[in-house]
């Protein structure tokens, strides 16, 4: 099976192809399996910072054999970049990402990029407007480290945490709760959340405070994706009824999409929301022994209580793990490495 060139988002990808690196991480991760980059070069542009990816992906490259040449925008770092076309740069962005992408295509076999949603535009922030140039651009393999519209690096480690703890997940309840927090944050990792219950045939019920819905695009895809292989995608407000039955509860807070860019207006309806929806451990008893995710990192008590995530139903550390192995799938398919495993023909590029 060969990869596509980039990884922006699930949607790039056939979910054969994105069950692959599942499995392929597992097989990392259970000693089945071994990589191979040896004397690759990846680079990694952080526009925003990361302790789990920029750690993750970096051991990946380690552990495969790679090097990676980690730049981070901002002061004292690498140059700001423009990915509009045809503007006259007199802001504080110093060069193009034309240039760049390029330029860094020479030194690097693959570019991985972080580069937040602005924030402002939703109708821009879901098109993926710095990676998509750096994809065009280009002339090696461009993967997302997080963007403005999804995560596909999380939604990766998230699905093989949930199928090491359901084998199968098919049918089987995932809530993903809105979570309080005192400002408006992206939606890249609940849409890929939600992509990710869909990839692997759960009925994934978004619990959110009737302001707080998705994207109803990104819903409805990801609904056709969950009915082809058995479960359904919904929203509703009704937290605890979303709860009764839940095999998985996944807490993150998001921003209002219908107050987006306008976020004054969105603080009142914040605050009057944020106190009824901490995530308590007695929320996760109305469930059906469900085991608690989170991306990380988490404003304890803000957004969930000590309890929940100190308590034996957190999954929180075994997800974060799974960003080592879910990293290293990606750069093996992303790069054709070379891929070992027991009793089976080697595959990819095996470098010494
Ligand atoms: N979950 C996640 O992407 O963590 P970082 O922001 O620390 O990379």
């Amino acid at each position: 099976m060969s990869a596509p060139r980039t990884l922006l988002g699930f949607p790039d990808w056939e979910p054969a192809a994105l069950l692959d690196l599942v499995d392929l991480a597992r097989d990392l991760k259970g000693g089945l399996a071994r990589g191979h980059l040896g004397g690759r070069v990846v680079v990694l542009y952080f526009a925003n910072p990361s302790l789990r990816t920029r750690a993750s992906v970096e051991a990946a490259c380690a552990r495969l054999g790679a090097t990676a040449v980690v730049l981070d925008a901002g002061a004292g770092g690498v140059w700001g970049l423009e990915h509009r076309d045809g503007v006259v740069m007199d802001g504080t962005a110093a060069e193009h990402v034309k240039e760049a992408a390029r330029v860094l295509s020479r030194y690097g076999d693959a570019i991985g990029v972080r580069a937040f949603a602005g924030l402002k535009d939703w109708g821009e922030d879901r098109t993926e407007p710095l990676l998509s140039a750096f994809a065009r651009h280009a002339t090696v393999p461009v993967f997302s480290l997080e963007g403005s519209a999804r995560h596909p690096l999380q939604g990766l480690a998230d699905a093989q945490t949930i199928l090491e703890r359901l084998p199968d997940p098919r049918g089987q309840r995932l809530v993903l709760t809105w979570a309080p927090h005192f400002k408006p944050l992206p939606m890249a990792v609940p849409n890929s959340v939600v992509e990710a219950g869909a990839l692997l045939g759960m009925n994934v019920v978004v619990a959110r405070p009737d302001a707080m819905a998705l994207d109803p695009e990104v819903l409805a895809a990801a609904d056709a994706l969950a009915r082809a292989r058995g479960g359904s995608v919904r929203e509703t407000s009704d937290r605890q009824a979303a709860l009764e039955g839940a095999r998985v509860v996944y807490a993150k807070s998001w921003g209002a999409l219908r107050h987006y860019g306008d976020w004054e207006a969105e603080k009142p309806l914040r605050a009057q929301e944020n106190p009824r929806w901490v995530v308590r451990a007695a929320d996760l008893e109305r469930g059906d022994d469900p085991f608690f995710m989170h991306c990380l990192p988490v404003r304890r008590n803000l957004k969930v209580e000590d309890a929940v995530l100190d308590g034996p139903r957190s999954a929180v550390i075994q997800q974060a793990e799974n960003r080592l192995w879910t990293a290293q799938a990606v750069l093996l398919r992303l790069l054709d490495g070379g891929v070992s495993r027991q009793g089976r023909e080697p595959e990819g590029t095996l470098i010494a």
